[in-house]
């Protein structure tokens, strides 16, 4: 067993590993990365200290897959251990597609009207959360740490507990905590608020999910005392219990975001994309495909653009990455043909000859052209309409090696608090803010440009994922 700090072993839980086993034949898997912020965040963690990491594989338990032996052998490079949790096919359907994805992920990213509070997702949530809770248990020994993470498992400290277990349980919510308005229009809120303060240590990205947290303790609980409310680090106390809710705004190892983008392999890729573009200025997007993205709201603004700014005609191009994600989910294929529709539209448009707007690409990227993607881009558009944190933003930052791009970023989005004043901050609601945006970036002379990425470089490698996960860890007393 592999043990960091004094002793204490971290059992990081997660709903998904940082791997996939992908079913490409009758009984054979591939093992893939998985996609999004969590991994990408938490995997320089466990590379540092060690641990065990509990989730998912994306397997179904009907499959014949010898999960722990494909695990092992994908650890055994590692300085970490993975164990798996057993998911069935309609567990699957009901926890993951169904409470975790058509309840809390709207509802959290305030747009209710998507939800479908269906009361045996419920069930399932409490059922599979159990089933995460028994995973951990066999695996537990004195003194473990854990560090359960993510909507999907809101409920596993109240098992745990239920199960007479006393170490310490802390949580960290990686997406938005909606207004008490929004939150209290779920059916099950005060089982969920409970259920969060079973854990010792609740964590939040802003202040603002920190407050709205608050505010539905407030109003669901009426014998809460909430003190040093104003504070990053406030206290909750119920019936004797406290409960520590903090903010914690995540991040990424910049150093090796930084290095890595100076690589010879990334600078060729650079000089080739570069190559093909070279009269025009690049603007990127990166998203996983998802309605909090704002991805529609972007495309819709850049058609704006070109339509009102003939001149920019040949002179722009904006490369759109969707990285695909919740394939099965209903409103995620409509969304991907929405999507498809209308990049066809803005293109079938304005295309010329030796001209397409958009550079639509949908699969995930390999770690060199993402870098590569980011330094040869202009612009940045991250755009989301609701976002934790959005990593993507601090990506682009820190792999711009000659701090000379433009951050163009929603105000929604978690990041903002610490580059609204070095970034160009837009309402992804409102097209004509995203068009000036685009305007001002195109326009921004290059001491501006130096000025302002330096800034935000400089907050990303201050506060990086080591910062993040120190100030965590003794804010769990650990
Ligand atoms: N990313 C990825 N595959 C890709 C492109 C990007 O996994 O093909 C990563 C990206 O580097 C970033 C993460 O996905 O670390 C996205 O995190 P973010 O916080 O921006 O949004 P999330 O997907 O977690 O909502
Ligand atoms: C976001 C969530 C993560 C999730 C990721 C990818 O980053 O905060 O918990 O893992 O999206 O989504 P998926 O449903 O594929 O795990």
């Amino acid at each position: 067993m592999m043990k960091n700090r004094e002793n204490t072993r971290l059992i990081l839980v997660s709903n998904r590993l940082p791997i996939v086993l992908k079913k490409i034949a009758n009984e054979e898997y591939q093992v893939q990365s998985a996609s999004g912020g969590l991994v990408t965040a938490m995997t320089p963690i466990l590379k540092r200290d060690g641990g065990l990491w509990i989730g998912w594989a994306g397997n179904y338990s009907e499959e014949s897959v010898e999960v722990e032996k494909l695990l092992k052998k994908e650890a055994e490079k590692l300085n970490y251990e993975y164990r798996s949790v057993d998911i069935t096919l309609n567990e699957y359907k009901l926890y993951y597609k169904g409470f975790s994805n058509e309840v809390l992920w709207p509802l959290f990213h305030n747009v209710s009207v998507f939800c479908n509070f269906v009361p045996k997702y419920y069930e399932a949530f409490k059922k599979v959360n159990k089933k995460f809770a028994k995973t951990v248990i066999d695996e537990l020994i004195d003194g473990d740490f854990i560090w359960v993470h993510d909507y999907h498992l809101i409920n596993m400290a109240k098992e745990l507990r239920e199960e007479g277990i006393k170490n310490r349980v802390v949580f960290f919510l990686h997406i938005p905590f909606p207004p008490v308005e929004t939150f209290n229009r779920l059916p099950w809120r005060l089982e969920i608020v409970e259920a969060m303060l079973s854990y010792d240590l609740i964590g939040f990205q802003t202040a603002l999910d920190k407050k709205n947290f608050l505010e539905a303790v407030v109003s669901l609980i009426k014998r809460a005392v909430i003190e040093d409310e104003k504070l990053e680090i406030s206290k909750i106390t119920i019936d004797k219990k406290e409960h520590q809710v903090g903010v914690f705004p995540i991040s990424i190892d910049y150093d090796e975001f930084h290095d890595r983008a100076k690589s010879k392999r990334v600078s060729k890729e650079v000089e080739k994309i570069k190559k093909e573009y070279h009269h025009q200025k690049i603007m990127l997007g990166v998203d996983r495909l998802d309605y909090s993205k704002g991805i529609l709201q972007k495309l819709r603004a850049y058609w704006k653009l070109l339509d009102e700014n003939h001149d920019l005609h040949k002179k722009v191009k904006l490369i759109q990455i969707i990285v695909p994600s919740r394939e099965n989910i209903i409103k995620y294929i409509h969304l991907k043909s929405d999507i498809e529709q209308l990049v066809s539209e803005i293109n079938g448009e304005f295309t010329q000859p030796g001209w397409i707007p958009i550079q639509y690409c949908y699969y995930s990227l390999n770690n060199t052209e993402l870098l590569a993607y980011y330094r040869a881009s202009d612009i940045a558009m991250v755009t989301p309409l609701r976002d934790g944190m959005n990593l993507v933003a601090k990506e682009y930052c820190a792999t711009n090696i000659n701090k000379n791009g433009v951050l163009i970023l929603s105000e929604f989005a978690g990041t903002k608090d610490q580059f609204k004043d070095n970034a160009l901050l837009v309402n992804p609601f409102d097209e004509n803010s995203v068009v000036e945006a685009i305007k001002k970036a195109l326009l921004m002379d290059e001491k501006e440009k130096q000025r302002r990425m330096k800034n935000m470089q400089k907050i990303v490698k201050e506060f990086d994922i080591y910062w993040w996960v120190d100030r965590f860890l003794k804010a769990s007393k650990i």
